[in-house]
Protein backbone atom coordinates (compact mmCIF):
# COMPACT_ATOMS: atom_id res chain seq x y z
CA UNK A 1 0.00 0.00 0.00
CA UNK A 2 1.46 3.59 -0.63
CA UNK A 3 1.63 6.10 1.96
CA UNK A 4 -0.80 8.86 1.73
CA UNK A 5 0.54 12.33 0.15
CA UNK A 6 1.01 14.74 2.97
CA UNK A 7 -0.03 18.56 2.95
CA UNK A 8 2.44 20.72 4.38
CA UNK A 9 0.57 22.77 7.17
CA UNK A 10 2.31 25.94 8.58
CA UNK A 11 0.11 25.88 11.66
CA UNK A 12 2.03 23.10 12.95
CA UNK A 13 5.81 23.49 12.95
CA UNK A 14 8.26 20.58 13.82
CA UNK A 15 10.82 23.49 14.04
CA UNK A 16 10.54 26.99 14.37
CA UNK A 17 13.91 27.96 13.06
CA UNK A 18 12.03 26.58 9.16
CA UNK A 19 9.63 29.64 10.20
CA UNK A 20 12.18 31.67 11.21
CA UNK A 21 14.04 31.67 8.42
CA UNK A 22 11.25 31.77 5.92
CA UNK A 23 10.01 35.13 7.59
CA UNK A 24 13.24 36.65 7.17
CA UNK A 25 13.67 35.12 3.53
CA UNK A 26 10.92 36.40 2.21
CA UNK A 27 11.33 39.69 4.32
CA UNK A 28 14.21 40.61 2.33
CA UNK A 29 13.22 39.45 -0.92
CA UNK A 30 14.87 41.83 -4.00
CA UNK A 31 15.28 41.69 -7.08
CA UNK A 32 18.19 42.84 -9.77
CA UNK A 33 15.56 45.53 -11.87
CA UNK A 34 15.46 47.83 -8.77
CA UNK A 35 19.11 49.03 -8.63
CA UNK A 36 19.90 51.84 -10.76
CA UNK A 37 23.00 50.46 -11.80
CA UNK A 38 23.55 52.79 -14.68
CA UNK A 39 24.41 55.21 -11.83
CA UNK A 40 27.88 53.69 -11.93
CA UNK A 41 28.52 54.33 -15.31
CA UNK A 42 31.25 57.33 -14.16
CA UNK A 43 33.02 55.96 -11.58
CA UNK A 44 33.36 52.91 -13.89
CA UNK A 45 35.04 55.14 -16.45
CA UNK A 46 37.42 56.11 -13.98
CA UNK A 47 39.07 52.64 -14.02
CA UNK A 48 42.23 51.32 -15.90
CA UNK A 49 41.86 48.13 -17.82
CA UNK A 50 43.52 46.22 -14.77
CA UNK A 51 41.02 47.31 -12.86
CA UNK A 52 37.67 46.61 -15.04
CA UNK A 53 39.37 43.50 -15.79
CA UNK A 54 38.97 42.17 -12.02
CA UNK A 55 36.08 43.86 -11.58
CA UNK A 56 34.20 42.09 -14.57
CA UNK A 57 35.83 38.71 -14.26
CA UNK A 58 35.53 38.42 -10.01
CA UNK A 59 31.91 39.01 -11.21
CA UNK A 60 31.80 36.01 -14.01
CA UNK A 61 33.20 33.65 -11.06
CA UNK A 62 30.44 34.92 -8.53
CA UNK A 63 27.54 33.90 -11.41
CA UNK A 64 29.11 30.24 -12.24
CA UNK A 65 28.83 29.45 -8.36
CA UNK A 66 25.12 31.44 -7.98
CA UNK A 67 24.42 29.36 -11.28
CA UNK A 68 25.71 26.05 -9.22
CA UNK A 69 23.40 27.04 -6.13
CA UNK A 70 20.52 27.53 -7.82
CA UNK A 71 20.77 24.63 -10.14
CA UNK A 72 22.21 21.57 -8.49
CA UNK A 73 22.62 22.63 -4.31
CA UNK A 74 19.52 23.41 -3.44
CA UNK A 75 18.05 20.29 -5.32
CA UNK A 76 20.43 17.74 -4.20
CA UNK A 77 19.83 19.24 -0.45
CA UNK A 78 16.16 18.76 -1.11
CA UNK A 79 16.65 15.23 -0.86
CA UNK A 80 17.65 15.19 2.78
CA UNK A 81 15.14 17.21 4.20
CA UNK A 82 13.62 15.82 8.04
CA UNK A 83 10.71 19.09 7.20
CA UNK A 84 8.04 19.83 5.16
CA UNK A 85 8.60 23.52 5.69
CA UNK A 86 12.54 22.93 5.18
CA UNK A 87 11.44 22.06 1.79
CA UNK A 88 9.80 25.71 1.18
CA UNK A 89 12.53 27.36 2.73
CA UNK A 90 15.16 25.42 0.63
CA UNK A 91 12.68 26.32 -2.69
CA UNK A 92 12.77 29.85 -1.74
CA UNK A 93 16.78 29.61 -1.37
CA UNK A 94 16.90 27.74 -4.36
CA UNK A 95 14.83 31.17 -6.14
CA UNK A 96 16.78 33.52 -5.22
CA UNK A 97 20.21 32.04 -5.92
CA UNK A 98 18.89 32.31 -9.29
CA UNK A 99 18.21 36.22 -8.99
CA UNK A 100 21.94 36.49 -7.86
CA UNK A 101 23.14 34.82 -10.62
CA UNK A 102 20.79 36.72 -13.39
CA UNK A 103 21.93 40.41 -11.09
CA UNK A 104 25.71 39.75 -12.47
CA UNK A 105 24.38 39.56 -15.87
CA UNK A 106 22.35 43.11 -15.12
CA UNK A 107 25.90 44.49 -14.05
CA UNK A 108 27.52 43.40 -17.14
CA UNK A 109 25.09 45.02 -19.54
CA UNK A 110 25.44 47.95 -17.97
CA UNK A 111 29.46 48.50 -17.73
CA UNK A 112 30.44 46.31 -20.39
CA UNK A 113 30.15 45.68 -24.02
CA UNK A 114 28.97 42.77 -25.59
CA UNK A 115 32.48 41.51 -26.93
CA UNK A 116 33.65 41.63 -23.66
CA UNK A 117 30.39 40.12 -21.83
CA UNK A 118 31.42 37.49 -24.22
CA UNK A 119 34.92 37.27 -23.28
CA UNK A 120 33.99 36.72 -19.60
CA UNK A 121 31.78 33.77 -20.18
CA UNK A 122 34.06 32.33 -22.24
CA UNK A 123 36.53 32.84 -19.29
CA UNK A 124 34.22 31.79 -16.56
CA UNK A 125 33.39 28.40 -18.58
CA UNK A 126 37.03 27.37 -18.96
CA UNK A 127 39.25 28.93 -16.21
CA UNK A 128 40.96 26.03 -14.35
CA UNK A 129 41.15 27.00 -10.72
CA UNK A 130 37.14 28.61 -11.07
CA UNK A 131 36.21 25.18 -12.59
CA UNK A 132 37.85 23.27 -10.31
CA UNK A 133 35.97 25.04 -7.20
CA UNK A 134 32.69 24.57 -9.20
CA UNK A 135 33.98 20.89 -9.62
CA UNK A 136 34.63 19.76 -6.50
CA UNK A 137 31.67 20.78 -4.93
CA UNK A 138 29.20 19.56 -7.91
CA UNK A 139 30.16 16.44 -7.59
CA UNK A 140 29.53 16.63 -3.98
CA UNK A 141 25.90 17.55 -5.03
CA UNK A 142 25.60 15.45 -7.88
CA UNK A 143 26.55 11.79 -5.83
CA UNK A 144 23.52 10.54 -4.60
CA UNK A 145 25.38 8.27 -2.53
CA UNK A 146 27.15 11.26 -0.43
CA UNK A 147 26.53 11.15 3.07
CA UNK A 148 23.70 14.30 3.41
CA UNK A 149 26.03 15.91 5.72
CA UNK A 150 28.83 16.33 3.69
CA UNK A 151 26.47 18.00 1.18
CA UNK A 152 25.29 20.42 3.64
CA UNK A 153 29.23 21.13 4.73
CA UNK A 154 30.04 21.79 0.88
CA UNK A 155 27.03 24.14 0.45
CA UNK A 156 28.06 25.91 3.49
CA UNK A 157 31.90 26.26 2.29
CA UNK A 158 30.38 27.66 -0.83
CA UNK A 159 28.14 30.31 0.44
CA UNK A 160 30.24 31.19 3.98
CA UNK A 161 33.69 30.60 2.34
CA UNK A 162 34.02 30.43 -1.77
CA UNK A 163 32.21 33.61 -2.45
CA UNK A 164 34.54 35.72 -0.96
CA UNK A 165 37.44 36.43 -2.79
CA UNK A 166 34.79 37.61 -5.74
CA UNK A 167 32.72 39.99 -2.45
CA UNK A 168 36.27 41.47 -1.98
CA UNK A 169 36.65 43.75 -5.11
CA UNK A 170 33.01 45.54 -5.16
CA UNK A 171 33.38 45.87 -0.93
CA UNK A 172 36.47 47.70 -1.62
CA UNK A 173 35.54 49.46 -3.94
CA UNK A 174 32.40 50.38 -1.94
CA UNK A 175 34.42 51.44 0.72
CA UNK A 176 36.67 54.07 -1.01
CA UNK A 177 32.24 55.28 -1.90
CA UNK A 178 32.84 53.96 -5.87
CA UNK A 179 30.54 51.51 -7.53
CA UNK A 180 27.87 52.20 -4.77
CA UNK A 181 24.71 50.67 -6.76
CA UNK A 182 27.08 47.46 -7.94
CA UNK A 183 28.24 47.09 -3.86
CA UNK A 184 24.09 47.36 -3.60
CA UNK A 185 24.03 44.61 -5.35
CA UNK A 186 26.43 42.84 -3.64
CA UNK A 187 25.44 43.74 -0.09
CA UNK A 188 22.20 42.15 -1.11
CA UNK A 189 23.61 38.90 -2.20
CA UNK A 190 25.33 38.56 1.02
CA UNK A 191 22.94 39.85 3.31
CA UNK A 192 20.72 35.91 1.53
CA UNK A 193 23.82 34.12 1.74
CA UNK A 194 24.31 34.69 4.91
CA UNK A 195 20.94 33.82 6.46
CA UNK A 196 21.49 30.61 3.71
CA UNK A 197 24.87 29.56 5.52
CA UNK A 198 23.38 30.17 9.19
CA UNK A 199 20.50 27.93 8.26
CA UNK A 200 21.79 25.28 6.15
CA UNK A 201 24.65 25.36 9.09
CA UNK A 202 22.21 25.08 11.58
CA UNK A 203 20.38 21.84 9.94
CA UNK A 204 23.84 20.69 9.87
CA UNK A 205 24.25 20.64 13.34
CA UNK A 206 21.09 19.10 14.35
CA UNK A 207 21.73 16.01 12.33
CA UNK A 208 25.91 15.66 13.59
CA UNK A 209 25.30 16.20 17.27
CA UNK A 210 22.95 13.26 16.79
CA UNK A 211 26.50 10.69 15.84
CA UNK A 212 28.57 9.04 17.99
CA UNK A 213 32.19 10.33 18.33
CA UNK A 214 33.72 8.14 16.17
CA UNK A 215 31.16 9.82 13.42
CA UNK A 216 31.64 12.84 14.32
CA UNK A 217 35.39 12.92 14.44
CA UNK A 218 35.14 11.01 10.56
CA UNK A 219 33.53 14.28 9.48
CA UNK A 220 35.39 16.30 10.81
CA UNK A 221 38.71 15.45 9.60
CA UNK A 222 36.78 15.06 6.22
CA UNK A 223 35.75 18.76 6.74
CA UNK A 224 39.20 20.15 7.73
CA UNK A 225 40.70 18.08 4.72
CA UNK A 226 38.29 19.49 2.78
CA UNK A 227 38.42 22.93 3.33
CA UNK A 228 41.77 23.25 3.40
CA UNK A 229 42.45 21.30 -0.37
CA UNK A 230 39.64 24.48 -1.26
CA UNK A 231 41.69 26.97 0.08
CA UNK A 232 44.54 26.07 -1.55
CA UNK A 233 42.64 26.49 -4.75
CA UNK A 234 41.30 29.59 -3.66
CA UNK A 235 44.86 30.69 -3.41
CA UNK A 236 45.94 30.09 -6.86
CA UNK A 237 42.65 31.40 -8.25
CA UNK A 238 43.09 34.53 -5.91
CA UNK A 239 46.69 34.81 -6.98
CA UNK A 240 45.67 34.69 -11.07
CA UNK A 241 42.40 37.33 -10.35
CA UNK A 242 44.34 39.74 -8.59
CA UNK A 243 48.19 39.78 -8.50
CA UNK A 244 47.72 42.66 -11.09
CA UNK A 245 46.12 45.10 -8.55
CA UNK A 246 48.53 44.40 -5.78
CA UNK A 247 45.30 43.05 -3.44
CA UNK A 248 46.47 39.13 -3.38
CA UNK A 249 47.06 39.32 0.10
CA UNK A 250 44.59 41.33 1.66
CA UNK A 251 42.03 39.33 -0.65
CA UNK A 252 43.76 36.12 1.25
CA UNK A 253 43.53 37.69 4.81
CA UNK A 254 39.65 38.19 3.84
CA UNK A 255 39.16 34.73 2.75
CA UNK A 256 40.65 33.11 5.58
CA UNK A 257 38.33 35.19 7.50
CA UNK A 258 35.20 33.78 5.84
CA UNK A 259 36.44 30.01 5.89
CA UNK A 260 36.46 30.22 9.48
CA UNK A 261 33.21 31.80 9.40
CA UNK A 262 31.93 28.94 7.07
CA UNK A 263 33.35 26.44 10.52
CA UNK A 264 31.89 28.46 12.51
CA UNK A 265 28.09 28.00 11.11
CA UNK A 266 29.06 24.56 10.99
CA UNK A 267 29.56 24.42 14.91
CA UNK A 268 33.43 24.06 14.38
CA UNK A 269 36.55 25.48 15.44
CA UNK A 270 38.47 28.22 13.17
CA UNK A 271 40.92 26.65 11.03
CA UNK A 272 43.07 30.24 10.64
CA UNK A 273 44.02 33.00 13.06
CA UNK A 274 43.05 35.58 10.92
CA UNK A 275 39.96 38.07 12.22
CA UNK A 276 38.32 40.63 11.59
CA UNK A 277 41.14 42.98 12.70
CA UNK A 278 42.88 41.61 10.09
CA UNK A 279 40.97 42.42 7.59
CA UNK A 280 41.64 46.00 5.23
CA UNK A 281 39.43 48.10 7.05
CA UNK A 282 38.06 49.49 4.04
CA UNK A 283 36.56 46.40 3.34
CA UNK A 284 35.01 45.86 6.50
CA UNK A 285 33.55 48.88 6.15
CA UNK A 286 32.46 48.37 2.75
CA UNK A 287 30.34 45.55 4.74
CA UNK A 288 29.45 47.23 7.45
CA UNK A 289 28.34 50.72 6.02
CA UNK A 290 24.77 51.90 6.11
CA UNK A 291 24.16 52.08 2.19
CA UNK A 292 25.30 55.10 0.21
CA UNK A 293 21.76 54.26 -1.58
CA UNK A 294 19.81 53.52 1.35
CA UNK A 295 16.67 54.94 -0.30
CA UNK A 296 17.11 53.17 -3.83
CA UNK A 297 13.62 52.08 -4.10
CA UNK A 298 12.33 55.46 -4.07
CA UNK A 299 14.35 56.18 -7.22
CA UNK A 300 11.51 53.76 -8.76
CA UNK A 301 8.46 55.16 -7.72
CA UNK A 302 6.64 54.20 -4.78
CA UNK A 303 4.91 51.21 -5.57
CA UNK A 304 7.37 48.87 -4.79
CA UNK A 305 5.99 47.10 -2.07
CA UNK A 306 7.35 43.55 -2.03
CA UNK A 307 9.47 44.08 1.00
CA UNK A 308 11.15 46.22 3.14
CA UNK A 309 14.93 46.52 2.66
CA UNK A 310 16.57 47.58 5.49
CA UNK A 311 20.20 48.71 5.35
CA UNK A 312 22.87 46.11 6.18
CA UNK A 313 24.44 46.52 9.67
CA UNK A 314 27.36 43.85 11.23
CA UNK A 315 25.09 42.23 12.78
CA UNK A 316 23.15 40.84 9.66
CA UNK A 317 26.74 39.62 8.77
CA UNK A 318 26.98 38.28 12.03
CA UNK A 319 24.09 36.33 11.87
FE1 LIG B 1 23.72 33.11 -4.00
FE1 LIG C 1 22.96 31.08 -1.13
Amino acid sequence: MTENYKAINWNAIDDQIDKATWEKLTEQFWLDTRIPLSNDLSDWRELDDDHKWVVAHVFGGLTLLDTLQSQEGMASLRHDVKTQHETAVLNNIQFMESVHAKSYSSIFSTLNTPDEIEEVFNWTDTEEFLQNKAIKIESIYSDPLMDPLKKKIASVFLETFLFYSGFYTPLYYLGHNKLANVAEIIKLILRDESVHGTYIGYKFQVSFNQLDDSKKQELKDWMYDFLYQLYSNEENYTHMLYDQTGWTEDVLTFIRYNANKALMNLGQDPLFPDTAENVNPVVMNGISTTTANHDFFSQVGNGYLLGNVEAMNDSDYDI
